[in-house]
């Protein structure tokens, strides 16, 4: 029987659609779970001479052509590290195993350090940490890939992962080398962080047009079909109007005012945020969203609270009625979502400075243009500002065509965060987006009376505006009461 190109680990839903997508690329491919039944379902459902059913990792192994490529597509975590334990014995120097699932990167960089020669008696066995966005159907079809870790080994695989991935806007592979060890997998983690601020941009927009304006479903979906034929163009954007305008088959109505109000995760989002704060970056939007979903997650207590306070929403001042809302809302969510992804990529620089990666935003903003879920036609414009800023690294407020968009967008999303205050709605993915641009763009912030404050109560020390060096200043305690 002749060797497989790739072996695929892991037949769950992502596993198997990405086993298919190899296959219909010409690949073969063989493929491996921990439970046989599923081997044997994947392989009645879908096995051909491009799909090579195996029950153990001694057949596994031995099917493959050499240097062996092994995608891993198991649940993350403990299963990773048990899977590359299990397969290891079998694996000789050169072989390469890539972990497509949604690892921390910090494990990925463990996992890479643990894999050369030295940890595994002298085989030198290359580690790939994958980011792979684009759900099920990205898996099958065409997703955005983030490769980071061997570099040697990349050359070897992008022959396949080039030709599954999704395409950008000129028609090339969604996929570029990101960067050493943990790279793609920590760029992976901030896409799911920028996914989770863009969906809170949108459920605070679905708000305010829900209980301000008092639109119905289909309005706002019809609103939002109209901002995805526009420079909002997207993916969220797209499925945004069916998951609003479906009807509920269970009861009459919109099933979208069944769906309880309670938001889940899995928890990338919360990774970003533990690594911005850990880094000393802010992606107050990311956060914000990540703690919107816990309050949501609070329905109990807010049904409690809301009969206690009952502060039902008051509608704001007239001047943004009507036609005129809904146009400053598609330039405010354009900003916002400029903001949130400034945000995101000042934290991969920084991540890329510290972890020395070299990490070409350029590339990052165009691998996102197709098959991930926060693929968009802003991509696209980040993408070619960068080209045209001629620069590949810069902090994306600084890029001069997006400097231009700021500055048209930015009165919007102030008027919108404001009219918002007014009326009980609450904005915090929008504030915060607004926020981190106004902070980033202001050359005096109030910092000094923090340095000053903290340097009264515990001798922390500040710096001054006119001559280098640390001071303290013996404050006179006395003051306090006077
Ligand atoms: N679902 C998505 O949209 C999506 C998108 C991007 C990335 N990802 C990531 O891709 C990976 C796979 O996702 P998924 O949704 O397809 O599957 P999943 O539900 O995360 O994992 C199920 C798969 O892992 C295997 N598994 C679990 N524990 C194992 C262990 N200890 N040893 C060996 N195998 C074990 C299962 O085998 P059994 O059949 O034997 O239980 C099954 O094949 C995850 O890391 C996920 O986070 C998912």
């Amino acid at each position: 029987m002749p060797l497989s190109d790739l072996g695929l680990i892991g037949l769950a839903v992502m596993g198997s659609n990405l086993a298919r997508n190899f296959a219909s690329r010409g690949f073969t491919v063989s493929v491996y779970n921990r439970s046989p039944e599923r081997t044997n379902e994947f392989i009645k459902e879908f096995g051909n001479e491009k799909l090579v059913g195996t029950f153990d990792y001694v057949q596994f192994v031995r099917s493959l052509k050499r240097p062996r490529k092994i995608m891993v597509m198991v649940k993350a975590g403990a299963a990773v590290d048990g899977v590359i334990a299990d397969l290891l014995p079998y694996l000789q120097a050169g072989d390469i195993i890539i972990d497509g699932g949604n690892s921390h990167y910090r494990d990925t960089q463990r996992r890479s350090k643990e894999l050369v020669a030295s940890a595994t008696g002298g085989k030198k066995i290359h580690f790939v940490g994958c980011g792979v966005s684009g759900g099920e159907e990205g898996a099958l079809h065409g997703p955005s890939l983030m490769p980071g870790g061997s570099k040697e080994a990349w050359q070897q695989i992008k022959v396949y992962y080039q030709a599954i991935a999704a395409k950008d806007f000129s028609g090339r592979p969604c996929i570029t080398y990101v960067g050493d060890n943990g790279a793609g997998h920590y760029v992976k983690m901030v896409h799911n962080g920028i996914e989770y601020a863009v969906m809170q941009l949108m459920a605070e927009a679905y708000q305010m047009l829900r209980v301000v304006y008092k639109q119905t479903p289909q309005q706002i979906g019809e609103l939002f079909k109209k901002y995805n034929a526009g420079k909002l163009n997207s993916f969220l954007f797209q499925i945004a109007v069916p998951v609003l305008t479906r009807q509920d088959e269970l009861k009459k109505g919109f099933l979208i005012d069944a769906i309880l109000d309670r938001a889940g995760a899995k928890g990338t989002g919360q990774w970003a945020s533990v690594d911005a704060l850990e880094r000393g970056m802010s992606i107050s939007s990311v956060t914000e969203a990540v703690f919107a979903r816990s309050t949501s997650a609070a329905k109990n207590d807010r049904l409690k609270l809301s009969k206690l306070y009952r502060m039902l929403p008051t509608k704001g001042g007239s001047t943004l009625g009507g036609k005129k809302f809904q146009t400053i809302l598609e330039n405010a969510l354009y900003a916002a979502m400029i903001s949130c992804y400034a945000q995101g990529y000042e934290l991969i620089r920084k991540a890329a400075a510290e972890e020395k990666w070299e990490v070409n935003l350029a590339e990052i903003s165009r691998i996102w243009e197709g098959g991930c879920i926060i693929r968009a036609k802003l991509l696209n414009v980040l993408h070619s500002a960068y080209q045209k800023g001629n620069s590949k690294n810069s902090p994306l407020l600084a890029v001069p065509g997006i400097v231009t968009l700021i500055k048209k967008h930015l009165p919007e999303l102030r008027a919108l965060v404001s009219f918002a205050g007014t009326t009980g709605v609450s904005t915090p993915s929008f504030s915060t987006a607004l926020f981190y641009v106004q902070d980033m763009t202001t050359e005096r912030l109030p910092a000094n009376l923090i340095q000053g404050l903290r340097d009264f109560f515990g001798a922390h020390t500040y710096e001054r505006t006119d001559r280098p060096g640390s001071f303290h200043t013996e404050w006179n305690q006395r003051t306090i009461n006077n």
